[in-house]
C-alpha cells in the first residue's frame, strides 16, 4: 500500500472510512506560510455532504482539527497534520459486502489482496472520504502558489452528457470560479447546472447514479515547469489524479479529440504578445514535452457513475463461489462530480506547488 505521494512536497493520507478519522500529513511546506484555518474550512466545506441536495446522506460536518506544523497562523517548516473525525458511521449496510462484493466497487480485489485485516467498511481506504487529506493538502498550499502568481480553479464540465456551453467556457478564470460557486453543481452555466440537476435525481429515482467530467484550469505557471523524463508535469498530474476514487481518466488540452485532428490543426502557432511568447490556440493544454509552455494548463478528468447504486446487482458469495443477487444499501452519492471538483482542483494546486519547489531546489 502507498498512501505518499510527493517530492519536495508530499502528502500522506491516513485513515479509513469508519475509522476515527481521516486526513493527511504535508511534508515540505515552506516555513511561515498563511495558514487561514476558517479557508480551509471553507474547501473543506466545498467536498462534504452536508447541506447539498444531490448528495449521500452521510452526514460528516469535516470539522478541521490540525495537531502539528502551525504556530500562530503560519506553518512551521515541520510536517502538517489535521484531520476530521467520522461522525456518521453505520457499519450494517457493509456487513453483507465481506462476502458479496458490490459490482464496480474496490470490494473484490482489495479483499483478494489485503484479506480480512484491512477494515474495508464504508469503502474502507478506497472510500471517497480519503479526498479529505487531498484537500487539506491542496488548500495548505494555495497561500504558496498564490504568492507565486498561479491561480487554479475546477468545476463541473458535464455530467451524463449534458455539457456547459462553449459561450460559458470561454469566461475568464475568476469568472469561471465565481459562475461554478453559484450552484451545487459546481457548474458555470445556470441552465445546464439545472438539467445535470433533474439527471442526477432522474438516476437516484430509478435507483441508478450518473458520473461526468470535471474541468481544471491553471493560469500564472512559469514556463518549464515539470521533470522529464518520468515526473513529466502531465505524468504527475495524471497519477495525482488517478488517485482520487473514480476517476477513469484524465486528458490535457484536446486530449483524445486530437486523434481526429490533422497537424496543422492540432498544433499551436506561436507569436508574440507585448513582448511574452504565446501560442494563438492551447490545443496543448499548457504542456509540451511534460513541460509548461506558459500558456494556461487544461486538464479533464471523468468520474465514472457512483458504482453503489440501489438497484438489484448480479454479483457472487465468495465463500460459496455461487451467484448472488445484491441490494447495496448504505447512503451513498447519485453522482460523485460535483463533490470531487473540489478535490480535482487541490490536487492539482499542489502538484503544481511540488514542482515549483522542486525547481527552486534545482
Ligand atoms: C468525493 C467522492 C465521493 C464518493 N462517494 C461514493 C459513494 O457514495 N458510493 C460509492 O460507491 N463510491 C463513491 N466514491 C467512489 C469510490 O470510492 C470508488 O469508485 C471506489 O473506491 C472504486 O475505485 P475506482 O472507482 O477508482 O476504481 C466516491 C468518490 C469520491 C471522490
Amino acid at each position: 500500500m502507498r498512501m505518499r505521494f510527493g517530492e519536495a512536497l508530499q502528502v500522506t493520507v491516513f485513515g479509513s472510512s469508519h475509522g476515527p478519522d481521516v486526513g493527511s500529513v504535508v511534508e515540505g511546506l515552506p516555513a511561515g506560510l498563511p495558514v487561514d484555518l476558517t479557508g480551509i474550512q471553507a474547501e473543506l466545506d466545498r467536498r462534504s455532504p452536508v447541506g447539498r441536495k444531490l448528495a449521500t446522506r452521510r452526514a460528516e460536518r469535516d470539522q478541521l482539527i490540525l495537531t502539528h506544523g502551525v504556530s500562530g497562523g503560519r506553518t512551521t517548516g515541520g510536517p502538517v497534520v489535521g484531520y476530521v473525525r467520522n461522525e456518521d458511521v453505520r457499519r450494517g449496510p457493509y456487513r453483507p459486502l465481506e462476502d458479496v462484493p458490490r459490482p464496480g466497487h474496490a470490494d473484490y480485489p482489495a479483499r483478494e489482496r489485503y484479506g480480512g485485516s484491512l477494515d474495508l467498511s464504508g469503502g474502507g481506504i478506497f472510500s471517497g472520504r480519503m479526498t479529505v487529506g487531498l484537500v487539506l493538502a491542496g488548500a495548505l498550499v494555495r497561500p504558496f502558489l498564490t504568492a507565486q502568481g498561479v491561480s487554479v480553479v475546477a468545476f463541473t464540465r458535464s455530467i451524463h452528457g449534458i455539457s456547459v456551453p462553449e459561450t460559458a467556457l470561454s469566461l475568464p478564470l475568476t469568472g469561471l470560479e465565481a459562475a461554478s460557486r453559484e450552484n451545487e453543481l459546481g457548474a458555470p452555466d445556470p441552465d445546464a447546472a439545472e438539467a445535470m440537476t433533474r439527471s442526477i435525481e432522474e438516476a437516484r429515482r430509478s435507483g441508478d447514479s450518473v458520473g461526468g467530467i470535471i474541468e481544471a484550469r491553471a493560469e500564472g505557471l512559469p514556463v518549464g515547469l515539470g521533470e522529464p523524463f518520468f515526473d513529466s508535469l502531465e505524468g504527475s498530474l495524471a497519477h495525482a489524479l488517478f488517485a482520487i476514487p473514480a476517476v477513469k481518466g484524465v486528458e490535457f488540452g484536446s486530449g483524445f479529440a486530437s486523434a481526429d485532428r490533422l497537424g496543422s490543426e492540432n498544433n499551436d502557432p506561436y507569436e508574440m504578445v507585448q513582448g511574452t511568447v504565446r501560442t494563438r490556440t492551447n490545443h496543448a493544454g499548457g504542456i509540451l514535452g511534460g513541460l509548461s509552455t506558459g500558456m494556461p494548463l487544461l486538464l479533464r478528468v471523468v468520474v465514472k457513475p457512483t458504482s453503489s447504486i440501489a438497484r438489484e446487482q448480479e454479483s457472487i458469495s465468495l465463500s460459496r463461489r455461487t451467484a448472488q443477487r445484491l441490494v447495496v444499501t448504505g447512503r451513498h452519492d447519485p453522482c460523485i462530480v460535483p463533490r470531487a471538483v473540489p478535490v480535482v482542483e487541490h490536487v492539482t494546486a499542489f502538484v503544481l506547488a511540488d514542482f515549483l519547489l522542486r525547481r527552486g531546489r534545482s
